[in-house]
């Protein structure tokens, strides 16, 4: 839990340097912006998140595929349909858009301090954006879809900084990152992405407001099926669910992810485009990320990073792939499907994570209502309650 508080202070410190140096450096940041505060570059932040404009062909924003009323996640998608389509119809990327709320909390890219103790089956690396977590931090995070031919498919930095300078909240840009803030390019590029993280890390993203919340703070006694889920899933030794998703008793502990990476055998979608272009296809997760050891790859092959469940019940369909169109069904996945190991091209067998008992067929032994009251358990995440 430590080093997620850490994590979280050094995006919050890297915000505020970057709003007062300009960020990539060098920038003329005009000498006012000691009196911006972080609420300003928040709201920056949440139009440039917000403005279809930043595509090639106007139609898509960082909020299409992250949509605040889908949990942050993308309404389109099913799992015929599992990935979002990008500015250009007919493109597709190859993985199902997680959330991008609670994702500021992610420590950022590394290697696991204790990598040496873990067990095989757990990753040497955490933290870091993206499933695979080929980003560093938030920051760099959000300088790759503006670019990306699936996503907004600008063509340059330099096109995408133009767009923000003829955009109606150009002003804004100079109020927070100076007179000069548009003279270089990678240096707005740089605080384009810095204003988007600031907002990703406010209250409005990460609200913190689910009825979970409401019972830590003593607001909201759970129904008895929530109670009995909530037991199971902190259970270790019955389902294990809290050693990846992390509870804990405040709000800000209780991210439902320890942003670690295990291979949980999820099995392939046949209905994912990339499948469907190319039958051999197949996502090896971290073991295939530019941000890890060559040496690494054949041991994080098939490992993701462990999604939080915060909003879960709003951003079906379910993991990376989007294989999973219900939460009923997710579940199963721990109980039944890796306890008998549905193997498919995609499932690395060698590393599968310890906690599942994978190749035991022995599975978690749920009973029906074992698993709805863990599914009842996992809606009580919605942000909104209050
Ligand atoms: C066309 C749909 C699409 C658009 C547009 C899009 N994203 Fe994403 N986003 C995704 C997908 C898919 C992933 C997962 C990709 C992967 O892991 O390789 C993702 C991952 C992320 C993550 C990482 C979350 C995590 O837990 O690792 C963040 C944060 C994020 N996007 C923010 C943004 C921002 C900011 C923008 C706008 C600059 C944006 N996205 C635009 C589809 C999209
Ligand atoms: C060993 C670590 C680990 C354990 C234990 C674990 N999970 Fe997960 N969970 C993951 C990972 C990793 C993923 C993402 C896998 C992927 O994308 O293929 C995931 C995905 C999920 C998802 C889908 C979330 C989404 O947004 O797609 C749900 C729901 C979920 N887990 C619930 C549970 C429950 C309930 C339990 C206990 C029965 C549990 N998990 C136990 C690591 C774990």
């Amino acid at each position: 839990m430590e080093f997620r508080s850490v994590g979280f202070a050094l995006l919050i410190a890297s915000l505020t340097v970057s709003c007062g140096g300009g960020g990539g450096g060098g920038g003329d940041d005009g000498g006012n912006s000691s009196t911006n505060t972080t609420t300003t570059m928040v709201e920056l932040g949440r139009k440039l998140f917000f403005d279809t404009n930043l595509s090639s062909g106007s139609n898509q924003a960082c909020a299409s595929c992250h949509d605040p009323d889908n949990g942050f996640a993308d309404p389109r998608v099913s799992v015929t349909a599992p990935v979002s389509e990008g500015s250009v119809g007919g493109t597709f990327g190859d993985r199902n858009a997680p959330t991008a709320a609670y994702a500021s909390f992610a420590p950022s890219f590394g290697l696991v301090a204790d990598a040496d103790q873990t067990p095989e089956t757990d990753s040497k690396y955490q933290g870091g954006q993206f499933l695979d977590g080929r980003a560093v931090d938030l920051i760099e995070q959000a300088k790759g879809p503006f670019l990306n031919p699936l996503e907004m498919n600008n063509s340059s930095e330099a096109e995408v900084v133009a767009m923000v300078q003829n955009a109606d909240y150009a002003s804004d840009f100079i109020a927070v990152f100076g007179a000069g803030a548009f003279n270089d390019t990678s240096v707005a590029y740089h605080n384009i992405a810095t204003a988007i993280a600031a907002f990703e890390a406010s209250s409005e993203v990460n609200q913190f407001s689910s009825k979970f919340d409401a019972y830590l703070a003593g607001s909201y006694t759970l129904t008895a099926s929530e109670q009995r889920g909530f037991d199971l899933f902190v259970d270790a030794e019955a389902t294990k669910c809290a050693n990846c998703h992390t509870v804990g008793d405040t709000p800000e502990t209780s991210l439902f992810t320890n942003f670690r990476y295990y291979n949980i055998g999820t099995p392939m979608n046949l209905n994912n485009p990339a499948y469907l272009a190319d039958n051999s296809f197949v996502d090896d997760g971290l073991g295939a990320s530019s941000a890890i050891a060559e040496s690494d790859r054949n041991g994080e092959r098939g490992k993701f990073k462990v999604p939080t469940l915060r909003n879960v019940e709003l951003t079906a369909p379910y993991m990376h792939n989007g294989v999973y169109a219900t939460l009923e069904e997710t579940v199963l996945h721990y109980d039944i499907q890796v306890a008998n190991l549905f193997i498919t091209p995609e499932v690395n067998e060698a590393n599968i994570a310890a906690e599942l008992n994978a190749g035991t067929f022995v599975g978690l032994g749920l009973s029906d209502q074992d698993r709805a009251d863990l599914v009842n358990f996992m809606k009580t995440l919605t942000d909104g309650y209050f």
